[in-house]
């Protein structure tokens, strides 16, 4: 037997490649991912204990921006709490004034009741610092006989069993949210108790998912829409279905009505059972240590509370390499070494350090030498002054001092990220294609990889909203690109993907509206 000595050249490459492979995706996998997609989508239409819970809105159609009103909107389940004041103007144009607030570790896991104070007392912090002006609308009067009540749509952003526009029962909590005693409660009444605990002025009247807000905000600024998704902390889909798709309706009045309802998805939720998602040992990790193991397997893929962690973890272990260190020369930081010590940020500083500040500066990434071949004096210089914008971030970041990191490690650390990126952004192009799957706009390649020859020509409008999709180089490119062998280059090709710009705000408001109608004589 070869003592182990020393990692050999070929030892280290290999392991690099080995950690490569396991990250790639082939056209076939993305195949079957869908058809295991579509298959969920069918059970959760279907049945209400399941974890993609296909979740019925209430929502019956979808806004054509000559909606108006001014609303106040609360947004809980982002990376901040946002208050917002939104007016719609009619003519596709919204106006927003917002504040943010942060939730804290505390709030997130303790008693429920001390979390929706706070989200009451920030509302109350807003209408007293911004003095909110007329919260007219359609309808006010019928509702509450009282001028003086302000409306506000509540964005909340996780699983929610909704049973009508203005309340649900919470189904279970994601993105390391866990307070307590707020499981199976409907959140509407929690905040409206808190509310009415501190006697405000202010009635909750409708309640919305983020991707529903997505899918409003955008039909109300673009005149039409059918898919809203979410690519930030979390990762979740919104879309237009028909309602006797959804069966399991089955005898409730919105049945007999017919039409069409949106229906949130909850996709981070797919395959809980990791039989088909392709987990790594780095992704296994992530998922046991987290607050809710076994929960959101789609999601602990994709959004960006847990790409860093992903990454974190393929770093660590480069660190750790035995017997001879592959990275930082053995050394860790104490944010290297802490739980979600890496924010998917860092990613996405590092990533755009190597693309440059225009496509045209990206560099090859085939200019790259092998990581164990690497060689600073045979760099061409663009790549050279990329690696060391990069190095720079690091060392930031990171916490490293100016001598520890070479370009070697900056180079690693590139690779690591866009790995750990790429993958994300192909799976949210699986997504994105089962909804045109499910909603008959596109057929699957068959075996021989072709796709059936379609007539439509017009265009498929999705509203997305998020820090990944919004700000990490390359991920739309990317999702597109697993879209593009999911459903054939010409259905692609008609798939307009718009930012809905503070969506949460404006679905909140938009749905308030519709609540509000909904309640006139
Ligand atoms: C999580 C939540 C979901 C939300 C998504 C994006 O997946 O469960 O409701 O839409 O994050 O914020």
């Amino acid at each position: 037997m070869a003592p182990i000595s020393a990692l050999t050249y070929n030892d280290a490459q290999r392991l690099f490649d080995d950690i490569d492979r396991q990250f790639q995706l082939s056209q076939e996998t993305l195949v079957e991912l869908s058809k295991a997609f579509l298959h969920e989508f069918s059970v959760g239409l279907g049945d209400y204990n399941h974890p993609m819970a296909m979740i019925p809105t209430f929502v019956t159609g979808v806004p054509n921006g000559t909606e108006t009103g001014t609303f106040l909107a609360l947004d809980l389940g982002g990376t901040n709490m946002r208050v917002c004041e939104v007016v719609l103007n009619g003519d596709k144009t919204f106006s927003l004034r917002q504040q943010k607030y942060k939730v804290s570790d505390a709030l997130k896991t303790g008693e429920a009741t001390v979390l929706f104070d706070y989200l009451a007392d920030s509302v109350d912090a807003f209408l007293t610092t911004h003095a909110a002006s007329a919260y007219t609308s359609p309808g006010q009067a019928a509702v509450d006989n009282n001028p003086d009540v302000v409306h506000l749509g509540l964005t909340f952003s996780f699983p929610v069993e909704q049973t009508a526009l203005d309340s649900g029962k919470i189904l279970t909590w994601t993105k390391g949210f866990a307070a307590k005693n707020a499981i199976g409660n409907d959140v509407v009444k929690l905040l409206q108790d808190a509310f009415d605990r501190k006697h405000m002025h202010v009635k909750c009247v409708a309640l919305v998912n983020d991707t529903v807000g997505a899918l409003l905000s955008r039909a109300y600024t673009s005149g039409g829409c059918i898919l809203g998704a979410i690519f930030g902390t979390g990762t979740n889909g919104a879309y237009v279905e028909e309602v006797a798709k959804i069966t399991k309706l089955k005898n409730s009045s919105a049945a007999a009505r017919g039409g069409h309802m949106v229906v949130n998805t909850e996709w981070g939720a797919f395959n809980n059972s990791r039989s088909h998602l392709p987990c790594t040992p780095f992704d296994n990790s992530l998922d046991r240590l987290s607050i809710n193991p076994s929960y959101q397997a789609f999601e602990k893929l994709i959004s960006g509370m847990y790409l860093g962690e992903i990454t974190r973890n393929i770093l660590v272990s480069l660190i750790d390499a035995a017997p001879k260190a592959l990275l930082f020369g053995g050394k860790a930081t104490a944010i290297l070494n802490k739980h979600y010590g890496v924010d998917s940020s860092v990613m996405s500083d590092v990533e755009a350090a190597w693309e440059g500040k225009d496509a045209s500066e990206a560099a090859d990434p085939d200019s790259i030498p092998t990581f164990t071949a690497f060689d600073d004096s045979k760099l061409l210089p663009a790549v050279k002054s990329k690696l060391e914008r990069i190095r720079l971030v690091i060392v930031k970041q990171f916490g490293y001092k100016d001598t520890e990191v070479t370009l070697r490690d900056a180079a690693i650390v590139r690779w690591a990220c866009s790995l750990v990126a790429r993958r994300a952004a192909l799976l949210s192009g699986v997504a994105v294609a089962v909804v045109l799957l499910q909603t008959g706009r596109a057929d699957l390649p068959d075996k021989s990889g072709k796709h059936a020859k379609r007539t439509e020509t017009e265009e498929i409008g999705v509203g997305v909203d998020g820090s990944l999709i919004e700000h990490y180089p390359n991920f739309e490119r990317t999702t597109r690109e697993s879209l593009r062998a999911l459903v054939g280059p010409d259905v692609e090709k008609r798939v307009v993907i718009g930012m809905a710009k503070d969506g949460s705000g404006v679905g909140a408001a938009l749905c308030a509206l519709q609540a509000l109608k909904q309640h006139q004589p």
